[in-house]
């Protein structure tokens, strides 16, 4: 049976459907930030318009006692980030984007978030600097953390003023030649401190910023923060009396394509002595079997401990997310710590973010459970036993902000609003403070009353039923059946969630006419570590016969949906799996599949950039001599022979992670065997498409496949021919 998570409200055949382009122009609002005194919180909102053909982006504020929405006055084009300034109200430093002085640079301003024309300039950074972060001296001084590329020696690198070199040569001596959809180059992204002293009011300086990474020695890999390419300030921390620095960097030893582990390096922010990893090899950590990559490090409001979170294994980048707490305290110039502890041992889920209660003694996380994103917290005491409770319930959580009393600003999403705003309190009470589905008239038809979850038995091995999000079209009548489309997620390592997607919406597929069954089989997160790791190796196997039995009971049990003219679709891993189920029995039960960006030949994968993913998920390298290795047993190359279902493939660029070549290679070889098929590819997009030009392109065009194949309609004549 079909659990929904809400009863039908409207009547429904009166509703109108979501379509790309009201998905595409709806207002996009960022996580909420509120203000120390827990009064107000601040968001960008950015739109685009199909009309002008251009995004708009402003700085909002949220009444926290009304929900009230207002401008603030601060445009998001102008100002790129607001912090808080410490031991004020409403007082903010924020970067504007432009600096008059210097191209490429930006300035820091002081103002207050309620007087948008009441600004002071504070200083003029000479390069592109971003990720500011801000802590308040005993002095009164401002201690600031920023980020930006480097030059080798350290010298902050602004491409607005570099020396363009003569060649366009590109040229290495080791693995990691790109990665995302950057080539390399000789700059290193670095953390930065400066300061604003409090004798001269924070009057305008050129400040003298120092490179926090000097001075941490490497052999194989130059020390990089943020961790490129989705690194960013949660990378780093200052403690907020200003003293303390943390921020993280992959492993110096080991070379940065073949293994995944980073660590947290500490420092006092004078200067006196050069950072020093707490974590990295010979650390109680590592003694303790700690050793994968480390993420969000994160003081505590009296700056006496530091969090943080990390992987065990060093070459797996979704082993279990563990949380620690260690005593930090400044000695001299030394940074001291004691008291390691680990938090969460005993929680089988992932820790995705840190937040400190007021009073330094627990944390507010968010981990995936069951497709939706929760806030949890953790006594930093060690004495959580089993699972922490949840704060939240039916939303996805997008980020938290903790307020004086200890309760939480929480922004979230779900499949039925793109953003809501509510405040949960300690004693668990919930308080609405907006949401998009009742404020964006696009939305207006959504509801949870669309969303249910189905549960199918799991290929052997595994004693859980494995989860399926399903999503109706807006204007559901149970009288009629519609097309099943089976939407496969990527990852692998990831999830279909119950949260708003800003690329694969699954309402937006629904209100094309179909029921959409978003499948969360083996590999899939949010479920336990078993479910996770069960897919090393076994690419096309386990992942597979999920699907395969999920499919069977959607056949059986969901009247309303038509399996005879159902179609598959998905990116990345979901790609991959999108071309496995091309050559196996599976693939003849589609009307047409959809591949964005996915893996085709196995071998070929090897061109990837990150090859410690490839080398977990396949057991091994590609140099293999095994005739069995995942490599060969789960290539969908090797079952061309069966491949007959008509394919529309889209492969970007700038993707460096899964190369165009196997996105052609498909094209060629079903054009070669006459079986329809599309090729689209934008040579200015990487793994996603984002812009939303190019995204109404892609919608368009995949819509008009699958309506075809599905539905009949006609085939449009967009495509370049002869
Ligand atoms: C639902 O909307 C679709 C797309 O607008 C339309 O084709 C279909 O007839 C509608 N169905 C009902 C039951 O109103
Ligand atoms: C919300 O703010 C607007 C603009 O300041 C104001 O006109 C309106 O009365 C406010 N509404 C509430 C409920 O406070
Ligand atoms: C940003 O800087 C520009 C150039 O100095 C200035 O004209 C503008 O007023 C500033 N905006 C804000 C909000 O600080
Ligand atoms: C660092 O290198 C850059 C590029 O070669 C150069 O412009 C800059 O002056 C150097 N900085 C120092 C402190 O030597
Ligand atoms: C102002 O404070 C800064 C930093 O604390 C110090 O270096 C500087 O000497 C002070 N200047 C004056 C004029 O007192
Ligand atoms: C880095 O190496 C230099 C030269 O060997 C050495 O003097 C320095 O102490 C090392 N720094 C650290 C933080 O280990
Ligand atoms: C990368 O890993 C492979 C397989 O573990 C190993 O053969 C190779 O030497 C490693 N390369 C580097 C630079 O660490
Ligand atoms: C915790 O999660 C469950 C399952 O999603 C939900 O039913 C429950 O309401 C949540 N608890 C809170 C306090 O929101
Ligand atoms: C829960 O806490 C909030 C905020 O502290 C308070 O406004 C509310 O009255 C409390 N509710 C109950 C039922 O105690
Ligand atoms: C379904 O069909 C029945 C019988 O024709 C009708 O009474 C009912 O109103 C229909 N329900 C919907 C939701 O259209
Ligand atoms: C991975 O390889 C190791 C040794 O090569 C083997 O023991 C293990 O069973 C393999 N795991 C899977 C899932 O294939
Ligand atoms: C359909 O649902 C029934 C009842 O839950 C279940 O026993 C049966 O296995 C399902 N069919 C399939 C193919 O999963």
């Amino acid at each position: 049976m079909a659990r929904f998570f809400g009863a039908a409200a409207a009547l429904a055949a009166t509703a109108s459907a979501l379509t790309p382009e009201q998905f595409l122009s709806l207002p996009k609002r960022g996580v909420a930030s509120a203000n120390p005194a827990g009064t107000v919180a601040v968001f960008t909102t950015s739109q685009y318009s199909f009309e002008t053909h251009k995004s708009k982006a402003v700085w909002q504020l949220l009444d926290l006692n009304t929900g009230n929405i207002t401008d603030s006055g601060f445009s998001a084009s102008d100002v790129n980030e607001i912090a808080w300034l410490p031991g004020t109200e409403t007082g903010i430093i924020y970067i504007n984007g432009t600096n008059d002085e210097v191209p490429g640079g930006v300035t820091l301003w002081i103002g207050d978030i309620l007087r948008p024309s009441e600004s002071k300039l504070v200083a003029s950074l000479d390069a592109p600097f971003n990720g500011l972060k801000v802590a308040k001296t005993p002095s009164g001084d401002l201690h600031y953390l920023v980020n930006t590329l480097a030059y080798p020696n350290g010298t902050a690198y602004n491409p607005e003023t570099a020396v363009t070199a003569r060649t366009t040569a590109r040229f290495y001596e080791n693995i990691y030649t790109r990665h995302w959809d950057t080539w390399l180059t000789k700059q290193r992204y670095a953390v930065f401190g400066g300061s604003l002293p409090s004798n001269s009011s924070y009057s305008v300086t050129k400040p003298v910023l120092r490179n926090l990474l000097q001075g941490v020695n490497y052999t194989v890999t130059r020390p990089e923060t943020p961790v490129q390419p989705f690194g960013g300030s949660g990378d780093y921390d200052i403690s907020p009396d200003g003293s303390t620095y943390a921020f993280l960097t992959k492993a110096t030893h080991l070379s940065k394509a073949n293994f995944t582990a980073s660590y947290i390096y500490l420092g006092p922010f004078d200067g006196s002595a050069p950072a020093v990893a707490i974590n990295g090899p010979d650390s109680e950590a590592a003694k303790a079997g700690h050793e994968g990559a480390s993420s969000v490090p994160t003081f505590s409001p009296d700056s006496s401990k530091l969090a943080y979170v990390q992987q065990d294994e060093d070459f797996y980048e979704s082993d279990r997310l563990q949380l620690y707490v260690v005593d930090v305290k400044l000695e001299g110039s030394s940074v001291a710590t004691s008291n390691w502890k680990a938090l969460t041992a005993t929680w089988d889920r992932w820790v995705e973010s840190v937040q400190w209660a007021p009073d330094s003694k627990s944390i507010f996380t968010t981990g995936e459970d069951h497709a939706l994103e929760k806030a949890y917290n953790i006594p930093i005491d060690g004495t959580l036993g089993g699972a922490p409770k949840n704060l939240t319930g039916l939303t996805s959580v997008a980020g938290v902000s903790v307020l004086p009393d200890s309760s939480l600003l929480v922004s979230a999403s779900a499949i039925w609003t793109s953003r809501d705003y509510y405040i949960v309190s300690a004693n668990g009470t919930k308080k609405d403070l907006f949401s998009s589905t009742t404020t964006d008239k696009a939305l207006a038809s959504l509801g949870p009353h669309l969303v249910s979850e189905i549960y199918t038995p799991s290929s052997p091995g595994f004693d859980q039923e494995i989860q399926s999000i399903v999503t109706l079209p807006s204007n559901f009548s149970s009288n009629k059946t519609y097309p099943l489309a089976f939407i496969i997620h990527g990852g692998p390592q990831g999830s279909n969630p119950i949260g708003w997607g800003s690329r694969w919406n699954t309402q937006v597929w629904a209100d094309q006419g179909y029921v959409v069954v978003a499948p969360n089989p083996a590999g899939s997160t949010g479920f336990g570590q078993e479910l996770t790791d069960r897919i090393q190796g076994n690419w096309g196997s386990y992942p597979y016969e999920d699907l395969v039995l999920a499919w069977n009971y959607v056949k059986e049990n969901l009247s309303y949906v038509d399996t005879d003219n159902g179609i598959a679709a998905g990116a990345s891993y979901g790609g991959y799996m999108t071309n496995w189920i091309q050559g196996q029995p599976l693939g003849r039960e589609f009307k047409a599949l959809v591949t964005h960006d996915g893996i085709s030949n196995t071998l070929g994968a090897y061109g990837t950039e990150e090859l410690w993913f490839i080398d977990h998920d396949y057991n091994g390298t590609v140099t293999t001599t095994d005739p069995n290795s995942a490599y060969t047993k789960w290539n969908p190359f090797n079952h061309i022979a069966n491949f007959s279902t008509p394919q529309f493939i889209i492969h970007n660029s700038l993707d460096y992670r899964l190369p165009e070549s196997d996105g052609l290679a498909l094209f060629n070889v079903l054009q070669i065997k006459g079986v329809p098929s599309r090729f689209l590819n934008f040579p200015d997009e990487n793994h996603w498409v984002l812009n939303p030009e190019n995204s109404f392109f892609w919608h368009t065009e995949i819509f008009n496949w699958i309506n075809h194949y599905s539905k009949g309609t006609p085939l449009d004549s967009e495509p370049i021919g002869e």
